[in-house]
C-alpha cells in the first residue's frame, strides 16, 4: 500500500515536473527551431542570458552531495556544500556537476535547475566512468591487451547503460593518450604504446559510450582526453613538462584524438601538461589551430580539474584573472572545478579583455551538447532511481565482465606446457598478497565500483575446482611490506603442494593518477617471497597484477609460467581460473613492451634505428646503441602473448610491387599444430627502409584475432594501401614516398614471423 502511494506520488510529481519544464523559455525556443544545430534557437536563448548566466554555463564543479566520490580521486579543491550548489543552480551560476552520487542527487539538482532558475536550462551531470560503472571491466590498458576494439565498444556500451540510469550524461573517457614510458602511472587508462592500437580503441570506446544516438537515454557523451601529449611527461613523472616536436606530436600523440573525434566524440579535455613551454590549457595553436581550424571540431572543450588555475603554478599566468583569460581565449570552453570562469569572465567581458563573441561561442557549444543529449526535451531522461537499482550488475553485464577479463590476460611464458593445469589430482598453493581478499581487484579510476563485490582469485579457483579442491591460501607478505613469519608460511605451503600460483604485483594505488614510479619492478618484499618460494623447486605460475609494463627480475622472470592479469574487475577470479584450468586459451597480447630493465624506459617497439644499431643477435657490440650489458630490446615486446596452441606462421604471399594507386594484398598461413582450440592475434608490420624523415624499425599496420581449431590452419589476408604508408614529412604534412618497405606478418613486434618486402612505385 505504501509502495503504491509512493509511486502515485512520484507519478504526480513527475507530471508536474514535465508541465513546469514545458514552460521553459529555453525549451520553447528549441522546439520552435528546425534543428538543434540551427543557430536560431541558440541565438534567441543567448540574447536572453546575462553575462553571468553565460559564465555559469561554462562552470562545472565536483558534486558536493554527501558521499560523492569527486574529491576522493582528485586533490581537495573548494568546499562548496550541497545547499550552496543548489543556490548556484538556482541563480544560473553552474552548468553541472561531476562525480556525484546517483539519481537522487541528480533529481534534486535538476528540479532546481528546471523549476527555479530563471531560464530553466538543464544541468549536465558528468563522471569518470572509465572502465565500468557498477560492473567493472578490466582497466583500459588490460582491455587493450585483448586486441579486440569491438570488445571495448561492448564494455563501454555496458558501462554507459549502467551509468546513464544513475543520472550521468557525460563520461570523462576515453583516455586516448599514447603511453610509452612505463614509469608514468596513467598508462593504465589508455591503450598503450602503439598508435594504431590507440586509434582503434579510441574510436571503439567512443562508439560504445555514445551508442546509436546521443539522445538515447542510455547514451553518454564521450570526452577524449587529455589533449594532448599528456603521456609524454618528462621521465614519466605525472603532470611534468612535455617537450615534443610538432612532428612527433602529429605522428604519435594526436592521431588517437583524431580517431576519437572521427568516431563522433563530442567533447575533449585539455591536458594538465605544458607542451614545449605552453600549457595545453592555454595552447591556442593546439585548441584552436589544430582542433578547430584543421580538424573542424565543433564540440566542447573542457579543462581538466583546476587546469586553468594551474596556469599560475606553471608560471604562465600571473593571477587568476589572467589564467581565466588565457585559457578561455585559447579555446577552453568550460572550466572544471576552479570556479575561475564564473568569477572572472563577467569582468573580463565588461572590460573588453574577452570579446562577447567568444563568450557566446563557448556557451553555444555547451547548450548545443545539452540539446544533443536530449536534455532540453527531457532533463530527467537519464535520472531513473528505479533503473539505477535494476540496470546494474545484471547477468549479462557480469558475463561480459568475465569475457572481457579473460580476453585481456596475456600469457608471457609457458615452459613445458605447465599450463593449463588439470582440474583435479594436484594440490595447489596459492601464495601472495593478491591471493585472496576483496582488495585491488578493480584497479584505479573506479569511482563507482566496489572491490567487495568482485570475485578474488581464491574464490574463482575454488569455484572452478569444487569443494574437494586441495587449495591452500597464504599471503606471504604485504604489497610493499614483509609480514612476520610470512615467507616461512609461504615456503611451507609451497613444499606441501604440487604447484604454486604466485599472486604478486602492484596494488591498485601504485598506478593511475600521480603514481609515477622510478623503477617498474616488484616491491622488494614480494621479490623476496618469490625467490624463497622458487627455491623450494616447486613449479611456479606467476599471476602478475599490474597497471603498467614491468621489469621482471630473478625468480619471477624465470618462473616457468607467467600470466599478466592487470586489474580485471568484477570477475577477476573466475576469469583467471578459466585460463588456469584450460576453459579458455589465453588470447591477449601486450599493448606495452615489458623492458629487460626499468632504465630502458621510455621503451617502445617502434623506436628509430639510430645510426649505430646493434647488429641482430644476442651480443651487445661496442659502439652500437645499447645499454651497458644488455641489448636495447624488450624482454617481452609489444604484441607478444602465447596461447595453448602450437602456432606456426608460413607462406607469406605479397606482390613485390605496390602501385601508387593500387592496394597490395598480403597474406600468410597461420597454423595451429596443437590439440586445443585457440585465438591468435596476427599482426602486420612494415618498415620504410629509407625516407626523407627517418622511420621506425617497425610499425603496426593491421591486426586480426582469428580462431583456430586444433590442427587447422587459415590464410590470413591483409590489404595495404598507400594511405597506410603515410608519415609526417618535412613540411609537417602527411606524405608518402616511393621506395622499398619491409613487411612482416608476425605474432609480435619483435618476432620474425614471415618476412618479405615490396616496392611502392609511383
Ligand atoms: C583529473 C584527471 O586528470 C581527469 O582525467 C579526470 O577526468 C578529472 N580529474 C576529473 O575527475
Amino acid at each position: 500500500m505504501i509502495d503504491h502511494l509512493l509511486s502515485r506520488r512520484a507519478a504526480l510529481l513527475a507530471a508536474a515536473t514535465v508541465a513546469a519544464w514545458a514552460g521553459s523559455p529555453a525549451r520553447a525556443l528549441l522546439l520552435a527551431a528546425d534543428s538543434i544545430a540551427s543557430p536560431a534557437w541558440l541565438d534567441a536563448l543567448l540574447a536572453r542570458m546575462t553575462v553571468e548566466e553565460k559564465a555559469g554555463q561554462l562552470t562545472l564543479m565536483a558534486a558536493a552531495w554527501a558521499g560523492s566520490a569527486a574529491t576522493a580521486l582528485n586533490p581537495p579543491s573548494g568546499n562548496a556544500s550541497f545547499d550552496q550548489q543548489l543556490a548556484e543552480t538556482r541563480s544560473g551560476r553552474l552548468t553541472g556537476v561531476f562525480n556525484g552520487n546517483g539519481a537522487e542527487m541528480a533529481k534534486r539538482m535538476q528540479d532546481v535547475a528546471v523549476h527555479q532558475s530563471r531560464l530553466k536550462i538543464p544541468l549536465i551531470f558528468a563522471a569518470d566512468v572509465i572502465h565500468g560503472f557498477r560492473t567493472i571491466f578490466p582497466v583500459p590498458l588490460g582491455e587493450a591487451a585483448s586486441f579486440e576494439p569491438d570488445l571495448a565498444e561492448r564494455t563501454a556500451r555496458a558501462a554507459a547503460v549502467e551509468a546513464s540510469a544513475a543520472g550521468i550524461d557525460w563520461t570523462f573517457a576515453p583516455m586516448v593518450d599514447i603511453a610509452r614510458d612505463a614509469r608514468w602511472g596513467r598508462g593504465i587508462e589508455g591503450a598503450g604504446e602503439d598508435i594504431l592500437l590507440g586509434r582503434r580503441f579510441a574510436a571503439a570506446r567512443v562508439r560504445g559510450f555514445q551508442g546509436r544516438s546521443l539522445t538515447d537515454d542510455d547514451s553518454l557523451m564521450a570526452c577524449a582526453k587529455h589533449f594532448a601529449a599528456y603521456g609524454a611527461a618528462e621521465s614519466g613523472l605525472d603532470y611534468s613538462s612535455v617537450d615534443v616536436s610538432e612532428r612527433t606530436l602529429r605522428e604519435v600523440y594526436l592521431p588517437p584524438f583524431k580517431s576519437a573525434l572521427d568516431a563522433g566524440a563530442v567533447s575533449v579535455m585539455a591536458a594538465f601538461n605544458e607542451i614545449s613551454g605552453i600549457p595545453a590549457t592555454a595552447n591556442e595553436w593546439l585548441l584552436r589551430g589544430v582542433l578547430r581550424d584543421e580538424w573542424k571540431f565543433g564540440g566542447l572543450v573542457v579543462s581538466d580539474y583546476t587546469g586553468d588555475e594551474e596556469l599560475i603554478a606553471h608560471g604562465f599566468a600571473a593571477d587568476a584573472r589572467e589564467a581565466t583569460r588565457l585559457a578561455f581565449l585559447a579555446g577552453v570552453d568550460m572550466s572544471m572545478q576552479s570556479g575561475f570562469y564564473i568569477r572572472h569572465l563577467p569582468d573580463l567581458v565588461a572590460k573588453g579583455d574577452v570579446p562577447m563573441a567568444r563568450l557566446d561561442e563557448a556557451v553555444r557549444r555547451v547548450l548545443q551538447v545539452k540539446a544533443r543529449l536530449g536534455l532540453f526535451d527531457d532533463p530527467f531522461r537519464r535520472i531513473h532511481p528505479e533503473r539505477e537499482r535494476t540496470r546494474i550488475r545484471t547477468r549479462d553485464s557480469l558475463a561480459l565482465a568475465r569475457e572481457s577479463a579473460r580476453r585481456s590476460v596475456v600469457m608471457l611464458r609457458n615452459q613445458a606446457d605447465l599450463l593449463p593445469l588439470p582440474k583435479s589430482g594436484r594440490s595447489i598453493a596459492l601464495i601472495g598478497p593478491f591471493a585472496d581478499g576483496q582488495h585491488d581487484l578493480n584497479g584505479t579510476w573506479c569511482v563507482y565500483g566496489d572491490d567487495r563485490q568482485a570475485c578474488d582469485l581464491a574464490t574463482g579457483i575454488q569455484e572452478k575446482l569444487g569443494g574437494s579442491a586441495r587449495l591452500s591460501v597464504t599471503q606471504g607478505c604485504g604489497v610493499e611490506t614483509s609480514l612476520a613469519g610470512g615467507i616461512e608460511a609461504a615456503v611451507a605451503a609451497a613444499r606441501a603442494a604440487d604447484i604454486v600460483l604466485l599472486a604478486i604485483g602492484e596494488s591498485a594505488s601504485m598506478s593511475g593518477e600521480a603514481q609515477a614510479r622510478t623503477s617498474v619492478t616488484l616491491p622488494a618484499p614480494q621479490q623476496a617471497l618469490a625467490e624463497a618460494v622458487a627455491a623450494t623447486g616447486k613449479p611456479v605460475v606467476v599471476l602478475l597484477r599490474n597497471g603498467r609494463a614491468m621489469a621482471l627480475e630473478g625468480a619471477v622472470r624465470d618462473a616457468p609460467a607467467i600470466l599478466v592479469t592487470w586489474f580485471l574487475g568484477s570477475e577477476t577470479g573466475r576469469a583467471v581460473a578459466d585460463i588456469l584450468f584450460g576453459d579458455y586459451s589465453p588470447s591477449g597480447r601486450l599493448p606495452v613492451s615489458f623492458p629487460i630493465e626499468s632504465g630502458q624506459e621510455p621503451y617502445h617497439y617502434d623506436h628509430k634505428p639510430t645510426g649505430r644499431p646493434n647488429p641482430p643477435g644476442d651480443a651487445p657490440q661496442d659502439y652500437k646503441a645499447h645499454f651497458r650489458g644488455i641489448l636495447n630490446r624488450a624482454l617481452y615486446p609489444f604484441g607478444h602473448g602465447l596461447t595453448y596452441g602450437r602456432i606456426h606462421y608460413s607462406d607469406l604471399s605479397a606482390d613485390p610491387r605496390m602501385d601508387w594507386d593500387g592496394p597490395l594484398s598480403v597474406s600468410a598461413t597461420i597454423a595451429n599444430q596443437g590439440d586445443r582450440s585457440v585465438e591468435e592475434v596476427v599482426q602486420l608490420y612494415i618498415r620504410d627502409r629509407a625516407a626523407s624523415i627517418t622511420r621506425p624499425v617497425r610499425e603496426l599496420k593491421d591486426f586480426r584475432k582469428i580462431r583456430l581449431a586444433p590442427r587447422s590452419s587459415q590464410v590470413v589476408r591483409f590489404t595495404l594501401r598507400r594511405s597506410d604508408l603515410l608519415f609526417v614529412g618535412r613540411a609537417l604534412e602527411p606524405v608518402v614516398e616511393p621506395g622499398t618497405f619491409d613487411l612482416w606478418i608476425a605474432p609480435s613486434s619483435e618476432a620474425e614471423g614471415v618476412h618479405g618486402a615490396f616496392d611502392l612505385v609511383r
